[in-house]
């Protein structure tokens, strides 16, 4: 900073430029340090209604004042029709290096299953350890004049999302698939563990364990010996176990007996669908792929996909994104802002896609 007299001008003067120029360096450190503290967000628009639905998830995030640096990455089913690129490790290794990842929906009718889900999907849940996946439920079940509020925990790395299995004689009569379901201790239990100190934090406390121990016999005794031992270590949070086809019951008729649910990857996905349909449609389904340890970024999506045949319209409801979006933002700490975000949706505004984002954004902004 220059010291007043330097330039050998009066006094007045120099009081006067030294203030400017402070104002000046003010501005300058303010601005830098807005840089560093900015979270940086990959933003993977993705396919379909994607980049539609989180074009108004980042203006939402930007609506609370919450300095973000998002940086694009043109991924998904159309790039990989372009140029063959789902997901390189490379790109991965790029990914690392953010704060969390915000992704609108993957997936093109051109493209035959399992490429970009295994490939870009499933990559990121795997490679980046994501083994949580987080999705909250609040809503009026149809038939039912009260909210529920509960949330699934899926677990995300495992069960028969692995790719266990194989074919033989493929296209012949005797032809034979296999696809297993790979449990570990250390998967199952970290899963469990998260649940509980979720719980824990909750008015209810309380965790049901949803699986299928009557059939799945090997899997199921881990699941459920696992959940035991973790729950003898949380004596303030009840638990209850219900078989999954069981589930699908109370989630019609009694959600309102569910807090924390906590499952295998494959019950956790078709339950999270019918969780979305039972509490305002899928379209307002938000979810977190968390990976709890922080050794890298956690990625946000909303349950839904990539609507192909809506695309452009403006019909997409882009509030599972935005609700996604506040779950990125309660991960990185910005927690008063995401309540914001969840009560701004809470309103339901109507409208276009980009009507709803604007509608939420300036109630976020208190315009
Ligand atoms: C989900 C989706 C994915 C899943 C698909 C797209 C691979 O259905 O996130 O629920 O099965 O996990
Ligand atoms: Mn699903």
């Amino acid at each position: 900073m220059f010291k007043m007299g330097y330039f050998g001008l009066e006094p007045g003067i120099c009081r006067l430029r030294e203030e400017v120029l402070c104002h000046e360096e003010k501005a300058t450190r303010a601005f830098y340090d807005g840089l560093l503290m900015a979270h940086r967000i990959a933003l993977i628009g993705g396919d379909g209604i994607g980049p539609e639905v989180t074009a108004e998830a980042v203006k939402v995030v930007r609506a609370t004042g919450v300095a973000i640096d998002t940086t694009d990455f043109d991924l998904g089913g159309m790039r990989y029709l372009r140029d063959g690129e789902i997901l390189s490790d490379d790109v991965l290794n790029q990914l690392r290096g953010f704060d969390a990842i915000l992704l609108g929906a993957v997936g093109t009718p051109d493209v035959p299953p399992g490429i970009i889900e295994r490939g870009l999907l499933l990559k990121m849940r795997f490679d980046l350890d994501l083994y949580v996946n987080q999705r909250p439920f609040v809503g009026t079940a149809p038939g039912h004049v009260t909210p529920h509020d509960f949330v699934v925990i899926r677990e995300n790395t495992e069960g028969p999302y692995v790719g266990e299995g194989g074919v033989l004689r493929r296209g012949t009569p005797h032809e034979i698939a296999t696809q297993g379901s790979v449990n570990t201790r250390h998967g199952v239990e970290r899963c469990i563990r998260y649940a509980f100190e979720l719980a824990a934090k909750r008015e209810r406390k309380h965790v049901t364990l949803v699986h299928k121990t009557n059939v799945l016999t090997f899997a199921g005794d881990l699941w459920q010996r696992a959940f035991n031992d973790v729950a003898a270590q949380f004596p303030q949070v009840g638990t209850a176990y219900n078989h999954v086809d069981a589930a699908c019951i109370y989630f019609v008729e009694d959600p309102h007996r569910y807090d924390v649910i906590v499952t295998d990857n494959l019950f956790g996905d078709i339950l999270t669908d019918l969780g979305g349909a039972v509490s305002g449609g899928i379209g307002l389904a938000s979810s977190a792929n968390l990976n709890p340890a922080r050794t890298g970024p956690s990625m946000f999506e909303p349950s839904h996909g990539s609507a192909p045949d809506i695309v452009g319209t403006g019909k997409a409801n882009p509030t599972a994104a935005i609700l996604s979006a506040a779950l990125m933002l309660d991960f990185l700490n910005e927690s008063a802002a995401a309540d914001r975000i969840r009560a701004a949706c809470d309103t339901a505004p109507t409208g276009s896609t980009v009507d709803i984002g604007n509608a939420i954004a300036a109630i976020v902004a208190g315009k």
